[in-house]
């Protein structure tokens, strides 16, 4: 008898995940799978884990509290037979790479780098092509003229007479010399060549500085008119990436004159769209909180991760961007717009929200009453007043309702229909039938209109809506079975953010028989045959488990999940208990339920998946189906 071994399972994941991480694939270019497999078999879980966790030992598992989410007795589980982790209060798991890259925030390719050093396993040299070489070299003089002149500055700041007025400046602002130092600002002398001259001392010639974005080149560019200093007069920013690297500069002036900022212009090395202001601290201040306040300003983020807000981060002075909503993504579910209380901070939060949402992210907001903005709010207020505007946030589609009507209070009944039209598609997004029918309510109650037609509006607009995300075709592929079903699996499915991946927390009936069918199959692959024979290979009505099995039975495409939500999924698979000595028994009555509730499947049910199979692009699951539709319809089913 042969069986799917876990470290089988570990390498599948592995592979998945080449298709969604850049790292990954730069790593299957020329980092070899024995390498990896290498580190993976040296590299004992327990311990890595325990560096970070207090584990006691229970049985052939270790237990501990959950690193990733607040909780006071211990649901977080390692097993080193499996060298795989699981929590069963937040349901996060995986093996010893993906602790690491959720901890440390480690790349993969990071995580092998960290653990070969550390077990001592030699990776290959990559053979770099000549213009990987020359575009590496490049990186790292930027990153080394970057530090070189935020020392420059930072001095500057701390300890040179020129430094005074930068000092003062901060000093007013309330800013101590401990967030100058961490937050590495730094000031900007009134001179024309304050950092050409400190840089031409250390080797970095005028064109290099411009083209670094640190100095402008006068007159018309290449006729020799000389170079100045980009930033002169100004307190600065330094921007810093998750590992602490200058990247780029604000530069604020000292007064009200304009421009007010003056920023490091975009290059190859510097792309504001990819970066978050505060993001070297506030990541880790991220996971802890389980959340993200995003502000607009440089100094809201000094000045709330000062007062203990350690979450605060702020996109770089222009719109969000997707790149930056997926950049929080990688940290948090749930994010709390804090923009400023003027009409660009409502546009900025409406714009913002909606990428976020886009991103998968919850948006809440909250509204400053007296102050412009955080910093303002802080200062006059307080912290004690600031954690109440925190408890006082409101939900996205709420707050996107009430400006509505700030600008323009509904008076016709047409009018309010255009509103609720106007606000469907946001709550058409939500995927708890809970949350949306609230927001459906308080439309009803807040517009004096019956709930009934609120629904019936909104509803006739999600016929319409075109699916756009695969993950959505997951919930309408599961919403169309049966009347009965709808109370176990299809709740199962809606109700959560990420379709494919229902929390276990909501298990029941249907779905948990699943489960355990595919728990057998993936510790003994040779119940293959028998459950194929039995049900077919189309007959999973859980999208993450028709994954998993597809690919066991090396005919699925490659699933369009991350590959952390796939990892979480299978260790807390792997990690449930099973009766091996119940085997047989236990997979006749998975069979038999399974059978069994398929049988009430109605026939328009079966066309309803077909249909959907057929639109993401599963031709072979469609035609299992239509088969299947025929042989009812000739039973007369
Ligand atoms: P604000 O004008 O709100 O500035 O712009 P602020 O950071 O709160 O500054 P203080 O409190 O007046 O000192 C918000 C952000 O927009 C970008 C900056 O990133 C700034 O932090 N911005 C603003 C620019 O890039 N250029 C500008 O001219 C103005
Ligand atoms: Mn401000």
């Amino acid at each position: 008898m042969y069986k799917v071994r876990v470290d089988k399972i570990n390498k599948m994941w592995l592979r998945l995940k080449g298709v969604r991480d850049v790292d990954n694939r730069l790593h299957q270019e020329f980092m070899p799978e024995e390498v990896i497999e290498e580190v993976r078999s040296r590299a004992d879980i327990v311990e890595i884990i325990s560096e970070y966790v207090s584990l006691q030992r229970k049985g052939k598992n270790f237990l501990g509290l959950c690193p990733f989410h607040a909780e006071k007795t211990p649901s977080f589980t390692v097993t080193p037979e499996k060298q795989m982790f699981y929590c069963f209060g937040c349901n996060v798991g995986g093996n010893v790479f993906s602790f690491l890259m959720k901890k440390e925030n480690w790349s993969f390719l990071e995580c092998i780098q960290n653990l070969a050093a550390r077990y001592g396993v030699s990776l290959p040299e990559k053979e770099l092509s000549p213009r990987e070489r020359e575009e590496n070299r490049r990186r790292l003089r930027f990153e080394e003229i970057h530090e070189l002149a935020a020392e420059y500055f930072h001095n500057l700041l701390l300890k040179s007479p020129e430094g005074e007025l930068g000092r003062l400046y901060f000093a007013q602002r309330g800013v101590d010399s401990d967030t100058i130092r961490s937050f590495r600002l730094g000031y900007a002398p009134d001179r024309w060549d304050g950092l050409l001259t400190y840089m031409k001392a250390r080797g970095v010639q005028p064109l290099e500085l411009a083209e670094n974005g640190l100095a402008l080149e006068r007159g018309t560019p290449g006729k020799g008119g000389g170079y100045y200093d980009r930033f002169r007069n100004r307190v600065l920013f330094s921007i810093l990436d998750r590992r602490n690297h200058v990247i780029g500069f604000g530069g604020r002036v000292l007064d009200d004159s304009l421009p007010k900022y003056l920023n490091s212009p975009e290059t190859f090395f510097f792309n504001k769209g990819h970066h978050l202001y505060g993001m070297h601290s506030g990541h880790q201040g991220i996971r802890e909180r389980g959340y993200a306040l995003l502000v607009e300003g440089y100094m809201d983020v000094i000045a709330l991760q000062k007062a203990g807000y350690s979450n605060a981060v702020a996109s770089l002075g222009t719109a969000l961007t997707r790149d930056q909503a997926k950049l929080l993504r990688r940290y948090t579910q749930r994010v709390v717009l804090l923009y400023d209380s003027d009409e660009a901070g409502i546009q900025a939060a409406l714009r913002g929200g909606e990428i976020l949402r886009y991103a998968g992210i919850r948006v809440d907001v909250a509204t400053l009453a007296g102050a412009k903005d955080p910093d303002e709010f802080l200062k006059s207020y307080g912290v004690e007043a600031f954690e109440k505007v925190l408890k006082q946030v409101i939900g996205y589609v709420e707050f996107k309702f009430r400006m509505s009507v700030q600008k323009a209070p509904p008076q016709t009944i047409q009018e309010k229909a255009e509103l609720v039209v106007k606000l469907a598609p946001d709550i058409l997004k939500v995927s708890s039938p809970i949350e949306r029918e609230g927001y459906e309510r308080f439309l009803s109650l807040e517009l004096g209109l019956t709930l009934e037609a609120v629904q019936r509006e909104i509803a006739g607009l999600e016929q319409k809506k075109p699916k756009k995300e695969p993950l959505k075709e997951y919930s309408q592929q599961n919403q169309v079975s049966s009347e009965k079903n709808r109370d176990n699996i299809d709740s199962v499915i809606i109700c959560k953010n990420d379709d494919a991946f229902p929390s276990p927390a909501v298990y029941s009936g249907e779905y948990r028989t699943e489960r355990m069918l595919l728990r057998l199959l993936i510790e003994d692959i040779s119940h293959l045959p028998k459950i194929k024979a039995k049900l077919g290979e189309f007959f999973w009505k859980v999208p993450a488990h028709q994954q998993i099995f597809d690919y066991l039975n090396q005919e699925g495409k490659l699933p369009a999940h991350s590959e952390e939500q796939a990892q979480s999924w299978l260790a807390g698979l792997l990690l449930e208990e099973l009766d091996i000595s119940q085997t047989e028994r236990l997979l006749d009555d998975c069979i038999k339920g399974i059978l069994s509730s398929q049988a009430e499947e109605r026939v328009e049910d079966l066309q309803a998946r077909m249909v959907a199979l057929e639109k993401s692009g599963d031709m072979a699951g469609a035609m299992a189906l239509l088969k299947e539709i025929g042989e009812r319809l000739k039973r007369g089913k």
